[in-house]
């Protein structure tokens, strides 16, 4: 977990690698290509997604306003950040916020799949019961690994849950993930760290590889098992939308025909284009300057579920125009 995010490169590597020969669902626990339970759409201000990240307390107006021109957005953990706690309530509060000026914008709320943390009442519950040690990853001496953070004037603890032990998938499945498939308000979940537990964890002693690989690959057993009830509750997963590689004003024409070529491959599953991590209108030196272009090739190689991940700023005549369905 993170402020910001990086760029999954391995999907986009993936995608580059098979070309027009794409596997819908390269990522392990991924379900066969389940499709978003909600119907289909061409209406290009609905296929407009954004994520929202840290905010000391619920977002400010503009930035609910903001969000509710979407038609799909994810809240960060890092909202309501000034509170050290009840995270699964404060998340939903501000889906409802943003609901409520547009009920027709859904909202995906952020849950950790590897870490255990004290800011939802589902970690604090068990990080601290003594008969729970072994819910989580230890440190050769028996003690829990514990990357303690502070945030604001409060400590978060970040243990890793040992998904290899059945009680910890059930409550993560059951107790964490299921609080908020509950929620009318919630229509998913944003998995971070779904990729698993050790790119982000700088102080880990050396773990032999097999054991690692036995944490991540439980790991992806409860996070497949997490998205199946998910699809009980008609609620999807962040992560159903691939990223292709997009073409930029960089590149040589036939280049841009490949890209272009592998993401109307595509069509048939749902992808999120420019791509939900690569920020690329994220930074003002980066002025968005291939935002047309962009939303050109989009409404060209877009399919039924796709999406655009806008920059940070609304462009009305681009995102709010009927374009239909592209012939
Ligand atoms: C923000 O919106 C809420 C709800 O519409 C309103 O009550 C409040 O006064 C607004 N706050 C500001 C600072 O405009
Ligand atoms: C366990 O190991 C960690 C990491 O090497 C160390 O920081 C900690 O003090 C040790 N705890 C005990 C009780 O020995
Ligand atoms: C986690 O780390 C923090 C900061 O070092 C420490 O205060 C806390 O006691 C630790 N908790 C556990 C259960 O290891
Ligand atoms: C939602 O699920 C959680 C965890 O299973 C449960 O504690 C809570 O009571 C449920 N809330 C509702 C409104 O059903
Ligand atoms: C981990 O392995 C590296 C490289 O082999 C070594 O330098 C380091 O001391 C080891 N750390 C621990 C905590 O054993």
């Amino acid at each position: 977990m993170s402020f910001h995010f990086i760029i999954t490169t391995f999907i986009l590597q993936y995608i580059i690698l098979i070309e027009s020969k794409l596997d819908p669902c390269p990522i392990s626990w991924r379900l066969p290509c389940p499709l978003p339970p909600w119907p289909s759409t061409y209406n290009m201000q609905l296929s407009t997604q954004y994520y929202f990240y840290s905010s000391e307390g619920f977002y400010d107006n503009a930035t609910v306003a903001f969000a509710a021109l979407h038609g799909v957005v994810g809240i960060d953990w890092a909202n309501h950040y000034g509170l050290p706690m009840h995270r699964e309530e404060t998340l939903a509060q501000q889906a409802a916020i943003i609901k409520s000026v547009n009920p027709q914008t859904r909202v995906f709320v952020y849950r950790q799949s590897e870490l255990a943390l004290n800011i939802f009442d589902n970690g604090a519950k068990v990080m601290y019961d003594p008969s729970k040690t072994n819910w989580f990853v230890l440190l050769p001496n028996g003690t829990i690994y514990n990357d303690s953070t502070k945030v604001g004037n409060y400590r978060m603890d970040q243990f890793c849950w040992d998904h290899r032990n059945p009680d910890v998938q059930d409550y993560f499945v059951n107790s964490y993930v299921a609080s908020a498939f509950n929620q009318s308000v919630v229509d998913g979940i944003f998995y971070d760290d779904d990729g698993g537990i050790w790119d982000e964890r700088q102080n880990y002693p050396n773990y032999t590889e097999e054991y690692r690989k036995s944490v991540d690959a439980a790991q992806q057993v409860s996070l497949n098992r997490a998205w199946e009830l998910g699809l009980k509750y008609k609620k999807h997963a962040w992560q159903a939308w691939l990223s292709p590689t997009i073409p930029t004003s960089d590149d040589k024409p036939a280049v841009c025909a490949e890209k272009m070529r592998t993401a109307m491959s595509m069509k048939n599953v749902p992808v999120t284009f420019p791509a939900m991590y690569n920020g690329a209108c994220d930074h003002p030196w980066e002025e968005c300057k291939d935002l047309k272009q962009q939303l050109a090739a989009f409404l060209i190689a877009r399919g039924d579920y796709w999406l655009f991940f806008t920059p940070n700023t609304w462009w009305k005549e681009g995102f709010e125009a009927d374009y239909g369905e592209p012939l």
